[in-house]
């Protein structure tokens, strides 16, 4: 019989995002400072613990897996996980394994990807221009994410977009952004700027709410909203002009944590159990002090369910504010 984590509220938890490193390509100006710290690299999950703790999520009834970072293509060693992880997808014990990437790196690895059994990747990108992209990822080649994402179509992945809404960058692109989506059969979701780690701008400048968004778009478009979830937050609609399906993902102007199912474990073996929350155990010590037994380290994630708390913290900022959460996302990684 397979375990199965249910949290105090009563949600089943079978999501989990793993987190393999905190660093990044790319210095996104809502992700990062200009002059991030890194960890040391003594202090994350070695391939072998990411794998470990994998199977132990599987083994407590976790149906769905995501890689994420920082960007999960720049860790050493990334794709033997992959193919490590991809054998409970194998064996039917896992539904699905993905991973949430940037992009810039995803040509070289999107046909490895697909022989692990990986079939779907998510890439932010938030403009399609190549200058604001510079400018937004402090450096990026757009054109290095646009390959990446070809690559990884003509191999038979299947993508989504997700493109954090900024009112000075990227708002009045939104709509060509989700038209170009889905002229390539894409899907995409947008994100409201969310309120976590330090960084130089102020966030709520360019906070952007997306049921003013919503609004606009409903303009000229017909969204209609449909079931299609992935038990994220994402609420989807099908625009009927184009055909394709749009997500919204809306912490700051909705709440949604009740359909929960998700918890997040950083690339140092801490499992979060709300990306906007503090609440937290450790598992690394788990996983290193008992290399041959995994028990003590699934008796720690299931105390850890029981501090899952109802929701998270965000709250519309003032300006000036400090972030509701000091971790950036990049140790948790959305
Ligand atoms: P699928 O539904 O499996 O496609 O994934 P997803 O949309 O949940 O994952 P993705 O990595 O694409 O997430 C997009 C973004 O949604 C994340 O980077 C976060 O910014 C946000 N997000 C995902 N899960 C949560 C959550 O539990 N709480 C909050 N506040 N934001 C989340
Ligand atoms: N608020 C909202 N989304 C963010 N992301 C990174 N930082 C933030 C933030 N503060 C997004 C990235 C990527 C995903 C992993 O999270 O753009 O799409
Ligand atoms: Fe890197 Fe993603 Fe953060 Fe951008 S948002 S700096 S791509 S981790």
């Amino acid at each position: 019989v397979r375990d199965r984590l249910v949290d105090p509220f009563g949600r089943a938890i079978d999501y989990v995002r793993v987190s393999v490193t905190d660093r990044c390509d790319l210095r996104c100006v809502y992700c990062m400072a200009e002059r991030q710290t890194f960890l040391p690299k003594a202090e994350l999950l070695t391939i072998e613990e990411l794998d470990r703790l994998c199977t132990a999520f599987v083994d407590l009834g976790a149906r769905r897996i995501r890689l994420t970072g920082g960007e999960p293509l720049v860790r050493r060693g990334f794709m033997d996980l992959v193919q490590g992880v991809g054998r409970h997808l194998r064996s039917g014990r896992l539904e699905e394994l993905t991973l949430t990437t940037n992009g810039t790196l995803l040509a070289d690895h999107a046909e490895g990807l697909f022989r692990a059994s990986v079939r779907r990747v998510n890439v932010s990108i938030d403009t399609l221009n190549p200058d604001a992209y510079r400018r937004i990822t402090r450096g990026g080649d757009l054109g290095k994410v646009l390959a990446g994402i070809e690559a990884a179509r003509a191999i038979g992945l299947r993508i989504k977009l997700n493109a954090v809404a900024l009112r000075d960058d990227n708002a009045d692109e939104l709509p060509d952004m989700i038209r170009w989506a889905h002229e390539r059969d894409i899907d995409i979701s947008l994100i409201e700027t969310m309120p976590l780690g330090e960084i130089e701008a102020d966030r709520m400048d360019q906070y952007l709410s997306l049921a003013e968004v919503r609004r606009g778009l409903e303009q000229t478009w017909t969204l209609t909203p449909v079931a299609h979830r992935t038990g994220g937050p994402s609420r989807y609609v099908r625009v009927a002009e184009t055909g394709g399906l749009l997500g919204f993902i809306t912490p700051l102007s909705h709440m949604f944590c009740e359909s929960c199912n998700r918890v997040r474990v950083t690339c140092t073996g801490r499992l979060y159990l709300c990306l906007g929350q503090d609440h937290a155990v450790d598992l690394r010590d788990a996983l290193r002090d008992h290399p041959d037994d995994d028990r003590p380290l699934r008796a720690a994630i299931r105390s850890g369910i029981g501090l899952k708390p109802e929701g998270h913290d965000f709250r519309i900022e003032r300006r000036g504010a400090a972030p509701a959460v000091a971790r950036p996302m990049s140790m948790t990684g959305g």
